[in-house]
């Protein structure tokens, strides 16, 4: 069986493709499973390719897959859901406390040599103890951040698909939290409209994807001190960062590191390697990302 590897895949990953021949690039002509990236786009026109009969993605998002060609095409798709919750959870956290302590603000001020002393209202920032947290998408990576909060004696509210849940949520919160996955749905469900019914100080973290931000409205809002402050580990348009939140000295950004431990990459890439390997021998993988392909029949291709 030959494997196209799209991009790097640690050791731990590529040992349980033992027995494959692996190609690297970016054709899959001529291959019959394939390793990607949310940074490959996997569109209609790869998933028609002769012979394919799999694909993994080191990744939970799936937005970067054409998932309705995949069903099409009768691809089945390993992904990595679970492995990388905690790690997300971490670093989500790390980021509402960061961006209520003024962390990156803070480095920065000592950095270039501007601290003279101490003083009682030096670079001031807001308790995340007691405080209510938002968490926009209940699934399992808010719930593992709502666990968090606790230790914080946080109260957490949940928003879902309900939007009057949403907007209660937004209105209620000190911090609020996007974990939802990036759909038709929630392009921008978090735009000028939303931000202004956020608690004036209040402070927005997204380690979800870019998009489920309107990234110009957020730069509008964090420049107008209407919104304390934000945390954010991705982006509208990745590597570009908007030049107006790149203005805001309020927004604590990092790129796209929420899931980046040795040990979470290590087991995303075991994962999803696994799950194609597993494919690839017909067996069904426990992290199928559309059961409604299986099984696939022979006379399908
Ligand atoms: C994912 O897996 O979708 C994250 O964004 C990167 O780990």
């Amino acid at each position: 069986m030959r494997v196209l590897i799209m991009q790097e895949v640690s050791p731990a990953g590529l040992a349980e493709l033992e027995g494959h021949e692996l190609v690297r690039g970016s054709d899959p002509s001529g291959c019959d499973g394939v390793v990607c990236y949310l940074i490959d786009r996997i569109d209609e026109a790869f998933l028609a390719t002769p012979g394919l009969r799999g694909l993994a993605t080191v990744s939970v998002g799936l937005d970067h897959i054409d998932l309705a060609a995949a069903e099409r095409h009768r691809i089945p798709i390993a992904y990595t859901p679970d492995v990388l919750t905690e790690a997300t959870a971490d670093l989500t956290f790390a980021l509402l406390l960061g961006a209520a302590r003024r962390l990156g603000q803070s480095e920065r001020y000592l950095r270039a040599g501007r601290w003279q002393s101490w003083s009682f209202d030096l670079l001031l920032g807001t308790d995340v103890h007691g405080k209510t947290l938002g968490i926009i998408g209940p699934g399992r990576i808010g719930r593992a951040v709502a666990r968090r909060a606790d230790g914080f004696s946080m109260r957490v509210l949940f928003a879902g698909r309900d939007r009057s849940e949403l907007e209660r949520v937004l209105a209620e919160s000190d911090f609020v939290v996007v974990t939802v996955p990036l759909s038709e749905s929630t392009r921008h469900l978090i735009g000028a409209a939303e931000l202004a019914r956020m608690k004036q100080g209040a402070i927005l973290v997204n380690t979800s994807r870019g998009p489920v931000v309107d990234e110009a409205a957020l730069a509008e809002s964090l420049a107008s001190g209407h919104l304390g402050g934000a945390g954010l580990d991705v982006f509208e348009n990745e590597p570009h960062v908007h030049p107006a939140l790149l203005a805001c000295e309020n927004a604590l950004m990092v790129p796209h590191i929420a899931s980046a431990t040795r040990e979470t990459r290590d087991g995303m890439a075991r994962l999803a390697c696994r799950g194609l390997a597993q494919i690839l021998r017909g067996e069904r993988p426990p992290n199928l990302a559309n059961p409604q392909v299986w099984p696939v029949e022979a006379e399908s291709r």
